[in-house]
């Protein structure tokens, strides 16, 4: 049985691997420091370790729990306007946490390795859809930390033989289908969940557009939605090819399909039956008008593709866990 570390398994993204990762029989084992993790979100069957990545103990303590045969890493700060406030947050969570976590691993000789990167290393882009070839320009700090975690990676094959796949997330959304573990944060800056939240509450505070002079086809920023699930999913899929052949590697994950705020919404209010109201406020800053993905190389070599394409479908996920979440 192959030993997995999940760093950040108690978070969104990463609660949804552990529960696959257990469904396929892997041994699994958490490390989450529960600052933005979900104790609730923690599954049967999954050994725990509290702690935090900045503090080599707690990192070393968690390695001489067993001989791991792969790590991988969803601990991280995420919010972008948080970066630009609080940059020493960032890099100190995002870079330093897991140098020390690299370090760590190679001491011990754990030679593979799948980091949870964004489409926020490709900055503004220059061509929609983007592809892996694109230039890494970040224009926020958690940009930054997400593009240099990829190029000590990068230095850490040629050095030592670390073995890693980088994911580039486009827009992570939605929920286990089966409703115990779903979307979670404090504060929740993120539009489905928001959209979700006000449609759901009885306060009847309006869902805010950020921006509605995008050079758009409705004005609004399109972005490119892709499960949760199909996520979790395409992590096995780079532990099979970092098995096969050892490398260091980067690859989108997307749906390949942009969707505006506003087709958002309207999908919203076609799974609620029920109009959702709806604001304009003035742009967010750091958002780019288009993220949409080119998706085909993890495709071509990892045989990913989302399951989840329908926006509707992946709304009704989120939907049932929004109307009763357990955290
Ligand atoms: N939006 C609204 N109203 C809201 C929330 C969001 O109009 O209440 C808009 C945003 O302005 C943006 C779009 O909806 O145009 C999507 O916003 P999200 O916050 O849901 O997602 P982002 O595209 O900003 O963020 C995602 C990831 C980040 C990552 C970023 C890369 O969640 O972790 O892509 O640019 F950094």
């Amino acid at each position: 049985m192959e030993r997995i570390l999940v760093c950040g398994g108690a978070g969104y993204i990463g609660s949804h691997m552990v529960k696959r990762l257990l469904n396929e029989g892997f041994d699994v084992t958490v490390f989450d420091s529960f600052e933005t993790g979900h104790r609730e979100a923690l599954q049967e069957g999954a050994a725990v370790f509290e702690g935090t990545l900045n503090n080599p103990a707690d990192v070393n303590g968690v390695l001489e729990m067993k001989p791991f045969d792969a790590v991988f890493h969803f601990a991280a700060r995420i919010q972008v306007g948080e970066s630009v406030r609080q940059p020493s947050l960032y890099y100190g969570n995002n870079v330093a946490g897991t140098l020390n976590l690299l370090q760590a691993m190679v001491a011990r000789g754990i030679g593979r390795f799948v980091f949870s990167s964004s489409a926020a290393v490709y900055g503004t882009p220059l061509e929609i859809p983007i592809r892996e070839d694109h230039p890494l320009v970040p224009i926020n700090p958690y940009g930054w930390t997400k593009q240099m975690v990829e190029q000590i990676l990068a230095d850490f094959w040629r050095a030592y033989g670390l073995a890693s796949v980088s994911l580039r997330y486009f827009n992570a959304c939605g929920a286990d289908p089966e409703g115990s573990i779903g979307e979670s944060h404090d504060p929740e800056t993120h539009l489905i969940p928001n959209i979700l939240k006000s449609a759901l509450s009885n306060s009847s505070e309006p869902v805010l557009i950020f921006g509605d002079d995008y050079p758009t086809p409705d004005g609004t920023c399109v972005r490119d939605y892709v499960h949760v699930c199909d996520l979790a999913d395409a992590h096995l899929k780079a532990l099979d090819s970092l098995r096969a052949s050892p490398g260091v590697r980067a690859y989108n994950l997307g749906n390949g399909c942009g969707f505006s705020v506003k087709q958002v919404l309207e999908a919203a209010e076609r799974v609620l039956g029920a109009k959702i109201e709806r604001r304009i406020a003035s742009r967010r800053e750091g958002d780019p008008a288009f993220l949409v993905a080119d998706s085909t190389l993890a495709l071509k070599e990892l045989g990913w593709r989302p399951r989840f394409t329908s926006l509707e479908e992946i709304l009704q996920t989120a939907l049932r866990w929004h109307r009763c979440p357990r955290y």
